[in-house]
């Protein structure tokens, strides 16, 4: 299978990976708890590591800031459900994934919030229209940092600076950045960075993290209350962090796959890893370009995509079909439809049908890349 759909999930991992997952799962996989017994204390000590090595790598303030969720939708509903308050107004895009925009949808359907949707150009946020849409009770601006349908990286440093002055927080979608795109939590004025494990980090599925700055200490509250590990005799959640947040037996052996996975990306920088996915990408843009039945949905600019890419399908033939004859008669895998942003497709003009999205990884080759322009063109004049 040549595998196009890493923007979905990562495949496949690095070999690091599937040896941590192994050793872990082998001599390690107990519950973790720091009065427990030595194999307890074992798992604890990964989730700390882990804790740590993404505090050095995304520039954080603190080792505990770092809360482990299910998936970037766990780590995002934390955050918004965290933070808002009955009478707030946030702002979001029309870029962003349902795990950003139906928590806020309902918010709104329930009358906790009111909300404003900026809308993109070309696939890119202006960090002045968030200036324009602030108001008095802007309590929470949540943005993707790269768009999912399309590729596009936004402006993150300039937006959360004017959300800063505004007094209110940032939440930021890292989903698809995250492990590609360098983000210095010291200089990005990011209240909350929310992303999986899976994508970009070449983790497992079934974790991701979110980060919790300084600025929301004692505005987060958690969605949900259990056992920490810790004291047990509170009849309340602990209000430290990361416990907090982290009710539950976490998935020890996915942050112990994440950890691994974060390692390797550190190896290789991420800058690195997101120029091999977008110089693959080249190859596409060029080949469409030459088409004339296909076109690229959003402005293709190298030096802030990443590896995802959005194409058009001509008349006559749907994303699904394309999709389905790559599967079955190319065995060549991507992702056709809505990619979970249905606003980002109403605004192109792609809705409901979508396109299809193709994006490479770390271990993608050129030469796949040419089997999918080459099957496509196939697939086209077949058809056409
Ligand atoms: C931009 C963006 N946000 C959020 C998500 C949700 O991630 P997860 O499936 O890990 O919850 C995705 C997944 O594709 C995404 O692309």
């Amino acid at each position: 299978m040549i595998y196009l759909d890493n923007a979905a999930t990562s495949f496949p991992k690095p070999e690091s990976v599937y040896q941590a997952l192994d050793r872990f799962a082998r001599t390690s996989l107990a519950n973790p708890g720091r009065a427990g017994h030595r194999m307890a204390v074992s798992a604890e000590r990964t989730l700390d590591a882990a804790r740590h090595a993404l505090n050095q790598f995304f520039q954080g303030d603190a080792p505990e800031r770092w809360v482990f969720t299910l998936n970037a939708t766990d780590a995002l509903n934390m955050a918004i459900k965290g933070v808002i308050r009955e009478g707030d107004h946030v702002i979001t895009s029309d870029l962003e994934h349902n795990s950003v925009s139906r928590p806020l949808r309902a918010l709104e359907e329930g009358g906790t919030i009111t909300l404003t949707r900026v809308a993109s150009r070309g696939g890119y946020l202006d960090p002045e229209d968030i200036r324009r849409a602030m108001g008095p009770r802007t309590r929470l601006v949540a943005t993707t940092h790269a768009a999912n349908v399309l590729g596009t990286v936004q402006p993150i440093e300039a937006i959360g600076k004017i959300v800063r002055e505004a007094g209110a927080l940032y939440l930021v979608d890292a989903a698809q950045s995250a492990g590609v795109v360098a983000i210095d939590l010291r200089t990005a004025a990011v209240d909350m960075l929310a992303f999986p494990g899976h994508k970009g980090l070449y983790g497992p599925t079934g974790v991701g993290a979110l980060y919790v700055g300084p600025r929301t200490d004692g505005h987060i509250e958690p969605w949900r209350e259990g056992g920490t590990g810790g004291d047990s005799s509170s009849p309340a959640q602990p209000r430290q962090l990361p416990y907090l947040l982290e009710g539950g037996t976490p998935n020890v052996l996915g942050v112990a796959g994440l950890a691994a996975g974060l390692d390797w990306v550190a190896r290789h920088a991420p800058d690195a890893l997101r120029k091999h996915e977008v110089n693959l990408l080249q190859i596409v843009v060029d080949w469409v370009n030459e088409s004339g039945d296909w076109k690229i949905a959003g402005r293709w600019e190298p030096a802030t995509h990443v590896g995802a890419l959005s194409l058009v399908t001509p008349e006559g033939i749907t994303p699904q079909d394309v999709a389905a004859i790559l599967d079955t008669s190319f065995e060549i895998a991507v992702r056709p439809g809505l990619h979970c942003a249905p606003y980002i497709h109403r605004a192109l003009g792609t809705f409901p049908d979508g396109t299809i999205r193709v994006s490479p990884g770390a271990f993608s080759t050129p030469e796949e890349i040419l089997k999918f322009t080459a099957s496509l063109a196939e697939i086209t004049s077949g058809v056409l």
